[in-house]
């Protein structure tokens, strides 16, 4: 203690907020909402934090009608942002998470007209989400929704490993050596594949295959199987980044609580 009272200064430098100069009066309560710049740029959807740095550098980046140049400044929920010059929505984030049923495309938008996965969020919420990655159209099972792009793109980025566990229902049994060959890896036309763990979901069922994987790969369950001569019946994606379907019934949703998508964004 030195004479003040006060503890010695230790080195480590305190992160001291950027002063913002947009806070307006009516914002000034909800100062601890204020995100930087990039993030509230990142997580609208519009591109990376890093992008980000980089839009604002070239000048495309106004709040409140002037152009923000500078690194680090915060904005708040009543603070206009513009990119390029249009006005980003400052949306609450929505995290929907929906048991698909059979026969749905997962798309946002279909020119055929097919039923699309939105028609079952749709009295969700409000705000305009879209879905995280893809699921077959007759695959079931978890499918989540946001308007958080940043927590989309890391959940669909390959370098994020998202666990996924998938139950395949094959038309014949699966033999032990077809098994080991899944479980020791199968080089599909875009690359290998290796499955976490291969294992039955009843001892009695051999059709009945459980697979823990993290690729987020177009078909990959299926083609897996098919290099192997086995055509998957069903498919149900019982698991998603440690979600699971409990108290979800098909073709219904529940919006994840606030542990949930803090455990989401934790996830590396
Ligand atoms: N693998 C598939 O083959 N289909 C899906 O829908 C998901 C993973």
């Amino acid at each position: 203690m030195n004479k003040n009272n006060k503890k010695p200064k230790s080195g480590v430098k305190l992160y001291k907020k950027p002063q913002n100069k947009f806070k307006s009066a009516e914002n000034q309560a909800g100062e601890n909402e204020s995100v930087r710049l990039n993030r509230y740029l990142a997580s609208s959807g519009i591109c990376s934090r890093r992008k980000a740095d980089e839009y604002i550098a070239a000048g495309l980046v106004k709040v409140n009608g002037t152009t923000v140049t500078k690194m680090g400044v915060c904005v708040t929920p009543t603070d206009k942002v513009e990119f390029d010059g249009k006005l980003i929505k400052n949306e609450k984030k929505q995290y929907i998470l929906l048991n698909k049923p059979k026969g749905y495309i997962t798309t946002t938008d279909d020119p055929f007209e097919r039923k699309t996965v939105m028609v079952l969020v749709s009295n969700a919420c409000r705000e305009r989400i879209f879905p995280v990655g893809r699921l077959d159209r007759n695959t079931t099972g978890l499918l989540l929704f946001t308007n958080d792009g940043e927590l989309a793109k890391k959940l669909t980025h390959p370098g994020y490993k998202i666990r996924k566990v998938y139950y395949a229902y094959l038309d014949h049994n699966l033999k032990p050596a077809d098994q080991k060959k899944l479980s020791e890896g199968i080089e599909l036309d875009d690359g290998m594949i290796r499955p976490d763990l291969v294992s039955f979901v009843k001892a009695d069922d051999r059709k009945l295959v459980s697979v823990e994987l993290h690729s987020g790969k177009y078909h990959v369950v299926k083609r897996m199987f098919e290099s192997l001569d086995y055509q998957v019946v069903r498919l149900d994606r019982v698991a998603f980044a440690g979600l699971t379907k409990k108290d979800i019934p098909r073709g219904k949703w529940r919006a994840l609580s606030e542990k949930e998508v803090a455990f989401l964004k934790m996830l590396r």
